[in-house]
């Protein structure tokens, strides 16, 4: 194609004079311009200059059965002709929200909310009124959203733009947080010793996923729930990522460690915007109008929004049996390729995959911390990118981001992306090896 045809070039130049960057998120803005959606279906999304790509990005993890999933769209469809926001209480709420407190451990009461970095700010507001303390403990890389009380040291694209600690948050606001290295308790043991009588929560992804992918240790998350219990601190799961991903109850169900609370989002959605918070009664029970903690939502558990997710979890329920194991084999499948592929090209990498979630570090060192993770070649790691992107493979734009599957990718799209990493790993074998 001609490059001065190219409307994504276009179209991003255009942007860029009305979004800050051209985009309405950072972690899709990439170099020299994104592609630009015209419509998605299955395991494909499709642009405005004719181009496919087979899709693991899935909206950051959102789109867990592919795009314009039919069940799901039928339902809002359905939806569709009879309103869509009441401002009051309908019957569908009740049951999505029962339905969320069935399959997830920890949950006997849920608020629904928008999105993910309300769910965080409201689930850590709810810890300190509920303890009455201020501190909150948070680990290097992983990322809860973009508000004030978390965006230190965080993952997703606050790193990939060298944002971790973000301008415009009052040092007082951050003053409370605590910033651990992931995956060290002697760490969290020495802070709450010091000062867990101060420690309203330890919120944590209980797989790290917001900087590349990274695996707790064997026994982190359990001793991280023993230590939260001893100090009476309230332990939150981060499941935004996880929920519904690692098994349908999340992280949970497959380390069998139950939080206090936990925050949900992107799957739980099938697209639309719906998230959640969550946990123990007695902790739910402060959240207004019954307890003192204030939380809000015009848009909250709007009526399209939840028939989506109910949509969802339904067919998550019905057919775990068949769409856990099928999401992980290809995950397993794709990794394994990777690094047999890069061991053929001497390439130095770390290829981690988790039921439906993987990626790749270019780095000869275990990655088992933000500290690890930031070691990898981003160089490389770019080169990658670009060289799937002309083979018709999307993948998040980013080192520090992971990769998902979904019950559309079919045998034909795995093939084809094999291919792509055989070509893309030999393009950075040839170009950035020294
Ligand atoms: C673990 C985690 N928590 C919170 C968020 C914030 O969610 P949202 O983008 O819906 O605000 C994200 C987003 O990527 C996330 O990955």
């Amino acid at each position: 194609m001609n490059e001065s045809e190219n409307k994504s070039r276009t179209l991003f130049e255009r942007a860029k004079n009305v979004l800050p960057g051209g985009v309405n998120s950072p972690v899709r803005a990439f170099s020299p311009y994104p592609f630009f959606v015209e419509r998605a279906n299955g395991s494909k999304l499709y642009d405005v200059d004719g181009r496919s790509y087979v899709d693991y990005c899935n909206a950051y993890g959102a789109m867990i059965f592919g795009h314009a999933y039919p069940e799901v769209m039928e339902a809002v469809k359905a939806q569709f002709t009879k309103g869509t926001l009441y401002g009051v209480p309908t019957v569908q709420e009740v049951e999505f929200a029962e339905l969320i407190q069935k399959v997830s451990p920890c949950v006997e009461m849920v608020r629904l909310v928008n999105t993910g970095t309300e769910a965080t700010m409201h689930a850590i507001r709810v810890a300190r009124g509920y303890t009455g303390r201020k501190k909150i403990v948070k680990f290097e890389g992983c990322f809860h959203g973009s508000h004030d009380n978390v965006l230190v040291k965080a993952g997703s694209g606050a790193t990939t733009f060298g944002t971790p600690n973000s301008l415009g948050i009052p040092g007082d606001t951050t003053k409370t947080t605590i910033v651990l290295p992931y995956n060290e308790i002697a760490a969290v043991e020495e802070v709450l010793k010091r000062e867990g009588n101060d420690v309203a929560a330890v919120i944590v992804e209980p797989v790290l996923a917001n900087v590349g992918l990274i695996l707790p240790k064997s026994d982190y998350l359990a001793s991280l729930r023993k230590l939260t219990s001893q100090y009476g601190v309230v332990l939150i799961f981060d499941e935004i990522i996880t929920g519904f991903r690692l098994a349908l109850g999340g992280a949970q169900e497959y380390f069998n460690v139950k939080p206090d609370m936990v925050t949900l989002g992107k799957v739980l959605g099938g697209g639309f915007p719906v998230a959640a918070f969550g946990g123990k009664a007695e902790i739910m029970r402060n959240v207004s109008p019954v307890g003192g903690v204030y939380q809000a939502g015009t848009f909250s558990g709007n009526p399209v929004s939840t028939v989506a997710g109910y949509a969802v979890l339904s067919i998550l329920e019905q057919r775990k049996s068949e769409i856990y194991p099928q999401l992980e084999k290809c995950a397993r499948e794709l990794s394994g390729a990777l690094f047999d592929l890069a061991e053929n090209y001497r390439l130095p990498v770390q290829v981690y995959s988790i039921a439906s979630l993987y990626q790749i570090f270019f780095t000869d060192q275990e990655v088992i911390d933000y500290s690890c993770a930031k070691l990898s070649d981003v160089k490389m790691f770019n080169a990658y990118f670009h060289e799937l992107l002309r083979q018709g493979v999307f993948v998040p734009p980013s080192q520090f981001e992971t990769c998902f599957t979904s019950m559309s990718h079919l045998a034909g799209d795995i093939q084809l992306t094999i291919e792509a990493f055989d070509r893309a790993l030999s393009v950075v074998s040839k170009e950035c090896s020294v």
